[in-house]
């Protein structure tokens, strides 16, 4: 490989500061478009930089590659409902890890051919066993959870006899060529590497239930930037290094938030399928009596409220009912009542994902308040309305030992003087659990599609 020019490991360092800095901005929902942008322009100056300065053979068919992929992510990003975007990430960062798996055959290959191929670091052959290993890790265990998210297959935790065992063997193998890759590199070895990769990758995220696919999205991101850091050190090249780090770091920050946020570990997350207890509750519907109530009576008792906190989840996404929500609430607040938004860091189905949501309709983000620090405000709440969550109210989290959400930090709702619900039916959240809270004396449901409910709410409450 040609040498990298100082002023092109120049702009290279200049792109990895794009790329913390962008890091820096998506923290923040003020500078999360701003960051967005910086890192999107350090990617295309590195993208393009190597053609500047190599002698690269086959261009045609590697702009052809760039045009063709570029598309491809450009219409399905601009397409995808954002309620699907976990899917999303999931198949981005899978192709992410499969491409660095491949990059680093090649090159373990070309390291194979060279004159002084006897002389090649064992570092640097373990790094590309990893790359390979890893990188086909990512990329079959992020096909299924694409597959799992978009219900091409049962969303269920999946195991079979033996399974352990057969995971076992698969790392134990995948140990085993990883050694041979440093001692007596073949690019057969390479390649079975690869499959066992594979085979490791399915194997892992077969046994992980649908609620808690995301996380393991997240994980696996992590294991992507890990492998384009050690393709980067392959390469010689530093930006893929760093870039890859942020990843990898970033990655396992968000895994091991996210867990907290459910209240989980992550090998209970990835194993507890394996130990007999499911990741997913039943699904059924209760037939149980609830009280149930119209837009009109809904809307009185708002009236009558000083303090009022939204809980938004899941169903407010689907319904796509975020504007006419903060409609409801500024007709509300123009009456005197003080109304905030209690954000649950896991509502929704991604990281972020109501604050997303809420942003989009304009709601200020001084009105989104994190879950502990509004935890203590229900018991002086007059009237909660829950639009579209359910698992994150759920006091089956604080009481049933049994439940899969069991553990989970949630808002305490259940301590305030009433709490609305607006659902369509009595179907369970993403847990599959009954919510108790659902037939409490205190609570009353408003029954449709949240954004209708949330229409005729608004209607009634303007003619207030
Ligand atoms: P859920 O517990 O899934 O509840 C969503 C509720 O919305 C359901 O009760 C559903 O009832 C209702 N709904 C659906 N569509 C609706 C519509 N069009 N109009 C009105 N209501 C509608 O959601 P949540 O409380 O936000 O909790 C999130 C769950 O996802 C948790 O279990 C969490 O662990 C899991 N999860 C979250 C994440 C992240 S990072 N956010 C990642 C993985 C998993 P009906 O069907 O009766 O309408």
């Amino acid at each position: 490989m040609s040498a990298v020019p100082t002023w092109a490991q120049l702009v290279y360092l200049l792109c990895a500061v794009g790329f913390i800095l962008a890091l820096k901005g998506l923290s923040g929902p003020r500078t999360a478009r701003t960051g967005n942008l910086v890192g999107a322009a350090a990617a295309v100056v590195a993208v393009v930089l190597p053609f500047t300065y190599l002698d690269l053979d086959h261009v045609p068919l590697i702009v052809g590659a760039i045009v063709v992929g570029s598309l491809v992510g450009a219409l399905g990003a601009r397409r995808v409902q954002m309620t699907q975007m976990p899917q999303m990430v999931a198949l981005f960062n899978g192709v992410g890890g499969g491409a660095a798996a491949l990059v680093a055959l090649l090159e373990l290959d070309e390291l194979l051919h060279l004159s002084d191929a006897a002389d090649v670091e064992s570092f640097v052959l373990a790094a590309t066993a990893f790359t390979v290993l890893v990188g086909s890790v990512s990329f079959a265990g992020s096909v299924i959870t694409f597959a799992k998210l978009q219900e091409l297959m049962t969303s269920r935790p999946v195991v079979f006899a033996g399974l352990p065992l057969v995971f076992g063997a698969a790392i134990l193998a995948s140990l085993a060529l990883g050694v041979l890759t440093v001692t007596n590199a073949t690019l057969g070895i390479g390649v079975g590497l690869a499959v066992l990769g594979l085979i490791v990758g399915v194997l892992l995220v077969l046994p992980v239930g649908g609620a808690d696919v995301p996380i393991v999205i997240s994980l696996l991101n992590a294991f992507t930037g890990l492998t384009v850091a050690a393709g980067g050190y392959v390469l010689s090249n530093v930006v893929l290094l760093v870039a890859g780090t942020l990843v990898g770091a970033s990655g396992t920050f968000l895994t091991l938030l996210m867990a907290r946020a459910m209240g989980r570990s992550v090998p209970n997350i990835l194993f507890g399928a394996l130990r007999g207890g499911s990741t997913l509750g039943a699904g059924e519907a209760s037939d149980r009596p609830v009280r149930s109530a119209g837009p009109e009576d809904v809307a009185i008792l708002l009236g009558y409220a000083d303090r009022v906190i939204i809980v938004p989840g899941y169903g407010l996404a689907v319904a796509q009912a975020q504007h006419t929500l903060r409609e409801l609430v500024e007709v509300l607040q123009a009456r005197g009542t003080r109304v905030d938004y209690a954000i649950h860091p896991v509502a929704g189905r991604m990281p972020g994902h109501m604050n997303v949501l809420l942003a989009e309709a304009q709601v200020p983000y001084e009105q989104l308040v994190e879950m502990d620090d509004i935890n203590g405000e229900f018991k002086h709440t007059d009237v909660v309305l829950v639009v579209g969550a359910n698992d994150v109210v759920n006091p089956a989290a604080r009481t049933t030992p049994s439940a899969p959400i069991y553990g989970m930090p949630i808002l305490d709702v259940d301590q305030a003087q009433q709490v609305v619900f607006l659902k369509r039916s009595m179907r369970p959240g993403f847990a599959g659990i009954e919510n108790e809270l659902l037939f409490d004396p205190r609570t009353t449901l408003l029954f449709g599609d949240a954004k209708e409910s949330l229409t005729k709410l608004l209607a009634a409450a303007k003619g207030l």
